[in-house]
C-alpha cells in the first residue's frame, strides 16, 4: 500500500525532523475529517505559536499533488485527504498482485523462528487445556512463515519421569494390549489410576515402578519397548487431531531426548560457579533476582524439568541456531520460565535475551468442567466433535442443499474451536461456549466463513467478470462505506506483522472481524450487480478482494475457509 505517512511527513514544514513528523500522523477516525491528521501540538514551543496558528500556517503552505489532494486545519490539527480513488486502485491492485499471499513479506529471510507448542505428554490425554497453546502455536507457525523466517515448530513430548515406572508396573499386572490398542490414552489413565490405588495397600509396587524406571534409563529392551508402546498409543491419539487442526510440527525432541545432553551444560554451570548445594540438591540461586531457587539436579541425583529445558535450549541454538526460540505455554509456569532463562543469561548466553515465553490464560467450559479435574477431563477431540455436530445442525437448517455438507460442518467446527483461543489477547482466561463459537452473527469463525462465502457467491453470480479487467469506475468506490472496508483490507499487511512481534494472533482475528463487519455493511449500502459495467466490475474487484483477505486471513490462523456455507 502506498506510505501515505511518508509522504504527508514530507510535505510538512515543520522544524522536525520527517521521521518524528511521521510517527507523530495518526489515521482519522471519521473520513469526513479527512484520512489521516498531523497533531501540531508538539510544535507550539518551537515554533512559539498556539496550535492552531500553526495548523493554519501548515495548511496554507502544503503542496498538493496526485496523492495528497487538499488539507484542512481545524482545531490545531492538519487534516489531509488523500486521492481516494487511487487509494482503493492501490490496494485492490496489491491484494491481487500477492495472488493469495496477500500480507506475505521477506522481513523474515535468512532467520529462524523456533516454535515450542502443545508439547504434550505421554500417558496423558489430549484435553481442553491444550487448545490455547495448539491453536496459538500453530497460528504464529504460520504467521511467522507468511513473513519469510525459517521455522522450526517442536512440541517437546513429556517423555520422562518416574511415572513411566509405575505405568510399566500397572500394565504388567492389569493391562492388555488390545485393551490398550483398542481403548488408547483413556486406558493407559485407567491402569495409572489403578497403580495409585493399589500402592498404600501393596507398597512392594513403589520399589517395582523404581526399578522399572530405572531400566528404562538404562535402555533395558523390554522397557524401551513397552514405553515405545505407550508412546506410539499416546501420538497416534494426538495426531489425529492434529490433523483436523491442521497442525504440524518439525521436531518431536522431547524431554527424554535430553537424557545425554545434561551433562555438559551442568558441568558449564559448575565451572561458572553458579551451582550451589543446598540439602544434598544441586541449585542455581536467585535470590538476588527475587526469584526462588532454580532446582537442577535432586539429591537423588535425577535431573529436572528446567535441567532438560537447559540443556534444549543450548541445544536448539547450537542445532538451529535461531533468531527467536518462543514457548507457547500456559502463565501457570511463568516462574519455571523466567528462571531457567535467567539462568541461561548468567552463564553468559547473549542469546538468552531471544527466548520469550508466550503465556496464555486458563480455558474452562461453560458448565464450570475444567480441563484439569482428576477424572474429569474434557478430551479436546470431543469439544471438537461436538462442535462439527453442532455445525452440522446449524448449516442443514441454513443450506440443507448444500454439497459436501459433513465437510464444511468439519471446517466450520474446527474453526469455531480454534478461533476461541484465537480471538481475545492470549493472557485473557477462556470461558468456551459452543453457542457462542457457533454463533454466525457473533464475532466468531464462521462469521468470517460465511462473510467469505457469500463473497464468492457474489463472483459466482456476476458471471463474466475478470479481476484483471480494468474497466472499472473507481468513482463508484468513493463513498465512506467502500473507503472503510478497503482501508482495512490494506492494513491486513501490517496486521500480520504486529501479530508476530506481539505474538498475538488475535491481531489478525479482530481485524478480519473488522472487515467482515464493514463488507456487510458495504454490501447493503451499495448494489454490486448494478447494470453500469464499470461501477460493477469496481464493485466486483472490492469483493474479490475482501474475499482474498478473509481467506488469507482464516488460513494463518489455521482456520480453512469454505468456497460455499
Ligand atoms: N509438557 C509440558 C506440560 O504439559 C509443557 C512443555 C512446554 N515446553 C517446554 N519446553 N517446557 O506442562
Amino acid at each position: 500500500m502506498i506510505d501515505y505517512k511518508k509522504i504527508i511527513a514530507s510535505k510538512i514544514k515543520a522544524p522536525l525532523s520527517t521521521a518524528e513528523l511521521e510517527s507523530l500522523i495518526v489515521e482519522t477516525a471519521d473520513d469526513a475529517f479527512g484520512d489521516y491528521a498531523f497533531p501540531c501540538f508538539r510544535l507550539a514551543r518551537v515554533m512559539r505559536m498556539s496550535p492552531v496558528q500553526i495548523a493554519e500556517k501548515l495548511a496554507a503552505e502544503t503542496e498538493l499533488d496526485d496523492h495528497i489532494v487538499k488539507v484542512q486545519a481545524v482545531n490545531g490539527y492538519l487534516n489531509f485527504f488523500v486521492n481516494r480513488v487511487e487509494l482503493v486502485w492501490d490496494v485492490v491492485s496489491d491484494v491481487f498482485a500477492a495472488r493469495g499471499n496477500y500480507g506475505n513479506s521477506d522481513m523474515g529471510c535468512g532467520k529462524t523462528v523456533c516454535i515450542d507448542y502443545s508439547s504434550v505428554n505421554i500417558c496423558k490425554s489430549f484435553h481442553i487445556g491444550h487448545l490455547s497453546t495448539t491453536a496459538i502455536g500453530s497460528a504464529l507457525y504460520k504467521i511467522y512463515g507468511a513473513l519469510g523466517y525459517k521455522v522450526i515448530g517442536i512440541n517437546h513430548l513429556g517423555d520422562y519421569g518416574t511415572q513411566f515406572g509405575k505405568m510399566i508396573v500397572a500394565f504388567k499386572l492389569w493391562g492388555d494390549r488390545q485393551v490398550v490398542e483398542k481403548e488408547g490414552v483413556q486406558e493407559l489413565q485407567r491402569l495409572y489410576v489403578k497403580f495409585h490405588q493399589e500402592e498404600p495397600l501393596h507398597p512392594e509396587l513403589t520399589e517395582q515402578a523404581r526399578t522399572w524406571f530405572a531400566r528404562i534409563e538404562k535402555g533395558d529392551p523390554e522397557a524401551h519397548e513397552l514405553f515405545e508402546f505407550f508412546k506410539r498409543i499416546t501420538l497416534d491419539e494426538v495426531k489425529t487431531v492434529y490433523k483436523r487442526l491442521n497442525v504440524k510440527f518439525d521436531s518431536w525432541n522431547g524431554e527424554s531426548f535430553y537424557n545425554d545432553k545434561m551433562a555438559q551444560p551442568l558441568e558449564m554451570l559448575r565451572a561458572k560457579g553458579l551451582i550451589t548445594e543446598s540439602q544434598g540438591a544441586q541449585i542455581v540461586d536467585l535470590s538476588d533476582y527475587g526469584m526462588a531457587p532454580c532446582l537442577l539436579v535432586k539429591s537423588d541425583g535425577s535431573s529436572l524439568y528446567a535441567t532438560r529445558d537447559i540443556a534444549a535450549a543450548i541445544w536448539r541454538k547450537r542445532e538451529y541456531d535461531f533468531d527467536k526460540c518462543l514457548y507457547v505455554v500456559a502463565y501457570q509456569q511463568n516462574l519455571h520460565f523466567k528462571q531457567f532463562f535467567k539462568v541461561l543469561e548468567l552463564a553468559g548466553f547473549d542469546w538468552a535475551k531471544d527466548l520469550v515465553h508466550v503465556a496464555f490464560g486458563m480455558v474452562s467450559l461453560e458448565d464450570g468442567s475444567m480441563s484439569t479435574r482428576k477424572g474429569n477431563v474434557v478430551l479436546l477431540k470431543d469439544v471438537i466433535d461436538k462442535a462439527v455436530a453442532k455445525a452440522g445442525d446449524i448449516i442443514a437448517e441454513k443450506n440443507p442443499d448444500l454439497d459436501d455438507r459433513d465437510k464444511v460442518a468439519e471446517q466450520v467446527g474446527v474453526g469455531a474451536v480454534l478461533f476461541s483461543a484465537l480471538e481475545n489477547s492470549r493472557i485473557k482466561d477462556i470461558v468456551f461456549s459452543y453457542d457462542r463459537v457457533l454463533n454466525f452473527d457473533g464475532e466468531t469463525s464462521p462469521y468470517l466463513q460465511y462473510t467469505y462465502a457469500r463473497c464468492n457467491s457474489i463472483l459466482d453470480k456476476a458471471g463474466d467478470y475478470k479481476s484483471s479487467d480494468v474497466s472499472g469506475d473507481y468513482r463508484a468506490l468513493d463513498n465512506p462505506e467502500t473507503l472503510r472496508l478497503v482501508k482495512l483490507i490494506g492494513a491486513f499487511p501490517q496486521a500480520v506483522r504486529d501479530a508476530a512481534a506481539k505474538y498475538e494472533p488475535c491481531v489478525i482475528s479482530a481485524l478480519l472481524i473488522d472487515v467482515a463487519q464493514a463488507f456487510n455493511r458495504f454490501y447493503i449500502a451499495h448494489r454490486v450487480l448494478s447494470d453500469d459495467i464499470a461501477e460493477r466490475n469496481a464493485r466486483l474487484q472490492v469483493v474479490e478482494a475482501t474475499a482474498a483477505v478473509l481467506k488469507r486471513g482464516l488460513n494463518l490462523l489455521g482456520i480453512e475457509a469454505p468456497d460455499k456455507m
